[in-house]
């Protein structure tokens, strides 16, 4: 980002790096884009001024410090006309992959091809970072952004339903107490990881290995600058049957619940304790609605989220392509 570095661009339309004074349009296209899922997770209420961290000086000066000695994780590209962003992409460099998202276009700008020439850039980004992976999340709903990325050869690594509940003060009266359900702290969590890894199937831990900082890549969807996490396991010390991370993230937001996997035959009072055990401390938080992230290995604790009055709201799929590292 920072400074410009312009490609050939199409009709008047050039695809380079965000600037500082792209801020309105950059917010302005970023809002436009904002579909069901967004809502879901209450993004989009402040408008435009959601976005004013990103451009303030002090943040704008770090970033191009870093982007400077070459520690930049984040990259944003947008396709811009005469000094106005018509469309917007991201990039975060992570240890195996670059996580794309943030792709929106202007109404008035699509079926040019826009979106594809972002993600090029995005793409060959990543690749030139020695990172052998392009990924994203996608609504499963949202059929022109999924053709658009199965055209680029993505391909689905996982699905997630995504469960809501908006009443987290009720849930859970009809369960057993459970001593099982413990607090690891951020010091489990490395443990936490490498017992996810053993649950998630090897065509996801390729491209996303679960790690301290994220036992499932969905948790960086509940991270903020001022986020409040905090994680459990449920189960025997020795023998845990399921983790759960709670995201609390302020502002009257809805809270977090990722649950990474869990044991099939985990009871149902232990996952349910393990849930209402994170509802509580999000509520705690000042979270009037609960949201859950519930992957593939994670699909046995449904009927118990449903139980505590969770709602399927959603799914999204992780779509993965593999990258030629220069
Ligand atoms: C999805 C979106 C980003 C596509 O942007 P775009 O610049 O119009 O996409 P492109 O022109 O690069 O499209 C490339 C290919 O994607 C597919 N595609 C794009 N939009 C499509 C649509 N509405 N219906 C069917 N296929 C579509 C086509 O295969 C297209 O190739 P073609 O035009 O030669 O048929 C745009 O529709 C958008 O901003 N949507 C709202 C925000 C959003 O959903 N973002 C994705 C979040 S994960």
């Amino acid at each position: 980002m920072i400074q410009a570095s312009a490609d050939a661009g199409t009709g008047g339309v050039t695809i380079r790096e965000l600037r500082r004074s792209d801020g309105v349009s950059f917010s302005e296209v970023m809002l436009g884009s904002y579909g069901p899922f967004e809502a879901m997770l209450g993004l989009g209420t402040r408008g435009i001024s959601e976005f004013a961290p990103l451009f303030r000086r002090r943040t704008w000066f770090l970033l191009k410090f870093f982007k400077t000695i070459g520690l930049l994780p984040l990259r944003f590209f947008v396709a811009a006309e005469g000094g106005i962003v018509v469309g917007t992409t991201m990039v975060i460099q992570w240890p195996k992959s670059g996580y794309i998202l943030g792709v929106g276009v202007r109404p008035s700008h699509r079926r040019r091809g826009l979106a594809g020439q972002m993600l090029s850039r995005a793409e060959q980004l990543t690749a030139q970072r020695s990172r052998s992976w392009a990924l994203l999340d996608v609504e499963e709903e949202n059929h022109p952004a999924v053709t658009l990325y199965r055209a680029r050869r993505y391909e689905q690594i996982q699905s997630t339903v995504w469960y809501r509940c908006s009443d987290p003060t009720t849930m859970g009266a009809a369960l057993r107490p459970s001593s099982s359900v413990r607090v690891i702290g951020k010091s489990g969590r490395k443990a936490a990881a490498a017992w996810c890894a053993r649950r998630v199937p090897g065509s996801v831990t390729a491209v996303l290995p679960p790690d301290a900082a994220r036992l499932t890549h969905l948790e960086s969807l509940g991270q903020f600058p001022g986020t409040a996490r905090e994680t459990w396991s449920v189960g025997p010390v020795d023998a845990p049957v399921g983790f759960v991370s709670a995201c609390s993230r302020g502002n009257g937001l809805p809270g977090m619940l990722f649950l990474p996997a869990v044991d099939p035959g985990a009871s149902r009072d232990d996952l349910g304790r393990l849930v209402q055990e994170a509802s509580a401390w999000l509520t705690a938080r000042g979270c009037t609605v609960v949201l859950a992230a519930v992957p593939e290995p994670a699909r046995p604790a449904i009927p118990v989220l449903e139980e505590l009055g969770f709602s399927a709201q959603l799914s999204t799929l992780t779509m993965a392509r593999p990258l030629t590292v220069a």
